[in-house]
């Protein structure tokens, strides 16, 4: 799936939802990076105990939640219930976990892009991938185009879907094979372009901090789109945009704007 589309989407993202500024994977997160003019965002997509995908990050809910225990022994409606802010700061006590389908709503009424990671609890890899597909591929049914899932025919207003399990990726492509995907890697393995055919990957996410130019090179020469997580120094941010990296992710969206690519 290689090819030499230029990317396609804004290249700052604000990490999962609004950075470090609300609780993670949150409406709150997602109001707060628009304020901020943010227009991309990057959230995590689970799956409770019903097939109603979620916006949260861990498979256990102790972190981020007043619940305890596993997310899959929850309903959609019981997370709903709970409170995903008030670990963050007094001021948003009371957020709930949102449906993936509400996050997903808000993007659509604000011109917001979507990063979707597909984050499935172990051993729900499968029936997470082809439920977070859906879902988004029923909110933008619209724009989701005909002809394939390949880089040329990405829509710019299409959600990207991206996870480190390539299980979850493959379920997703055959829930909607017409969604781009991105497989999503902490260390970049040598044999990483053998992984991106198999999967049909358009763009390869890694952290930045493993990440070294010549990589970086290799992988825009190869064709694909590269993205950066999570990148909190504007420093490093300007460096990685001059190795070619396409875009990043960043918690700091109090340091680092949405227009800090395209900035001098
Ligand atoms: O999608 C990029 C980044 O969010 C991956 O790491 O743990 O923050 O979901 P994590
Ligand atoms: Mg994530």
């Amino acid at each position: 799936m290689s090819h030499f589309q230029p990317w396609p989407w804004p290249r700052v993202l604000a990490h999962r939802g609004g950075g470090t500024l609300a609780p993670e994977n949150t409406l709150a997160a997602l109001r707060v990076g628009l304020a901020r003019g943010f227009h991309a965002v990057e959230f995590d997509a689970m799956l409770p105990l019903d097939d109603v995908p979620v916006l949260l990050h861990d498979a256990t809910l102790g972190r981020t939640t007043s619940l305890r225990g596993d997310v899959t022994a929850r309903s959609a409606a019981e997370l709903a219930a709970c409170d995903a802010g008030g670990w963050h700061s007094v001021d948003y006590a009371g957020e709930p976990v949102p449906l993936l389908t509400q996050a997903l709503d808000f993007c659509r009424n604000n011109a917001i892009w979507p990063n979707v990671e597909i984050k499935p609890a172990p051993g729900h890899e499968v029936r997470t991938g082809s439920a977070v597909a859906r879902a988004v591929a029923d909110a933008y049914v619209d724009f989701v185009r005909t002809g394939g899932d390949g880089a040329e025919n990405v829509d710019p207003r299409v959600p990207l879907l991206s996870s480190f399990a390539p299980t979850s990726l493959q379920a997703a492509h055959s829930a909607v094979p017409k969604l781009p995907r991105a497989w999503l890697v902490d260390r970049i393995p040598t044999d990483w372009e053998r992984t991106m055919l198999q999967l049909g990957a358009v763009s390869l996410h890694t952290n930045h901090r493993h990440l070294t130019k010549p990589r970086a090179i290799e992988i825009k020469q190869a064709g694909y789109w590269l993205l950066c997580y999570t990148v909190n120094d504007p420093q490093r941010a300007r460096a990685l945009l001059h190795w070619g990296v396409d875009a990043f992710c960043t918690d700091r969206i109090d340091l680092i704007g949405p227009d800090f690519a395209s900035a001098g």
